[in-house]
């Protein structure tokens, strides 16, 4: 048991719930950790990483993507660097991978650089080794290079407000998005069952039970969305919806200008559209995925890959409606009337 500077307590997941989570995950031998009070989940790893991170020092200037996990980061973490810094669509830096351009503040839990067989083991990017030339890789290889991107810095993160210092809207412009659970949760397990790190091989009713029950990394989906959701009228937060994204760019582009300040034209909001659309992004798959990972075959499960794609996998609203049965629907719509009662709602 830890106590963490945010004041959470971090206790192993044993006994029972983790035998639970054994059954059809089975890579999470190695054991993760549940925060207390809250919920959090986690690997044992982000430990070590808890107090950096929640005291991370944050600059003026900085916007930070944040969100529970796919509900539209990678695509909003794309939006904010190309109105930031490749409006007019003519700067080479666009074809440096979005994890060195836009770090992912508490990635190192992930692929901890200490991993002594080395497999999981993140490369290190040319932009680290530029960034951070004489820095330890085991002290972070994300966090380091999160504090080590010069400014305009834009981050991504999906910790929670909770798990970052109180001042941080103080200094920071948040964007936050949410995304429709029943679209939330299939994309989560698209990923879980893509990535061998990840290896569900249970099914979809089964995932489904895991992601009411807060089970799954990163846990309570709608603490996480309640606790942005209060602050959604601090003047250094945007709160968008995935479906509002979908349903119209240009107007939430607009919005998105405004909030941060960037100034950009009609042909510019324009191009930030083009260059950031699902086609477009698909094309760049390679930037948003890491190239080694990618290319180490154990790594992804290849028939996955193969029947439902990859990371860009539809890019839709309402997919739920085709995916999902009559039965999880029912018991997705009890759980929504039971825990969305903070005012929110979805189209
Ligand atoms: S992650 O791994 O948590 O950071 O994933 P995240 O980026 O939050 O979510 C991945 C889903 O977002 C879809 N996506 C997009 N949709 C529309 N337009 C664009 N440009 C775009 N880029 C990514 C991606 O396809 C995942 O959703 P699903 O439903 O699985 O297709």
């Amino acid at each position: 048991m830890a106590t963490l500077a945010s004041g959470h307590t971090a206790s192993a997941l044993e006994g029972d719930e983790l035998a639970k989570l054994l059954e059809n995950f089975p890579n999470y031998k190695d054991g993760l950790i549940r925060l207390s009070p809250d919920g959090w989940v986690f690997t044992k790893a982000f430990c070590k990483f808890a107090d950096k991170l929640y005291n991370f020092e944050f600059r003026e200037g900085d916007v930070l993507v944040m969100t529970w996990p796919k509900c539209g980061t990678t695509w909003t973490q794309e939006i904010v660097w190309t109105m930031r810094n490749n409006p007019d669509l003519n700067n080479p830096e666009a074809d440096v991978a979005i994890m060195d351009r836009v770090p992912f503040m508490e990635g190192d839990m992930f692929s901890p650089p200490e991993d002594p067989s080395g497999e999981n083991s993140m490369p290190l990017s040319e932009t680290f080794k530029k960034l951070c030339p004489n820095a330890n890789p085991r002290d972070g290889v994300c966090l380091q290079m999160a504090q080590a991107t010069p400014d305009p810095r834009t981050l991504k993160t999906h910790l929670p407000f909770s798990l970052f210092a109180a001042p941080v809207l103080d200094k920071v412009k948040v964007v936050y998005v949410a995304r429709n659970p029943k679209d939330t949760v299939l994309s989560y397990l698209h990923h879980h069952r893509l990535f061998k790190a990840q290896s569900f091989v249970g099914s979809l009713e089964a995932f489904v039970d895991y992601f009411l029950e807060d089970d799954l990394i990163y846990g309570p989906y709608w603490l996480h969305l309640k606790e942005a959701w209060q602050r959604r009228d601090h003047p250094n937060l945007h709160f968008v919806f995935y479906e509002d994204l979908k349903a119209d760019i240009t107007g939430e582009l607009k919005k998105l200008d405004a909030f941060l300040g960037t100034g950009l034209s009609g042909d510019q909001l324009a191009n930030v559209a083009k260059h950031t659309s699902f086609g477009e992004m698909k094309s760049r798959n390679n930037l948003f995925i890491n190239k080694d990972i990618f290319k180490h075959e154990e790594v992804v499960d290849q028939e996955v890959l193969k029947r439902d794609g990859g990371f860009f996998r539809q890019g839709k609203s309402g997919d739920w409606k085709a995916k999902l049965t009559p039965e999880l629907i029912e018991k997705m719509d009890k759980w929504i009337n039971e825990k969305c009662d903070f005012g929110i709602s979805f189209k």
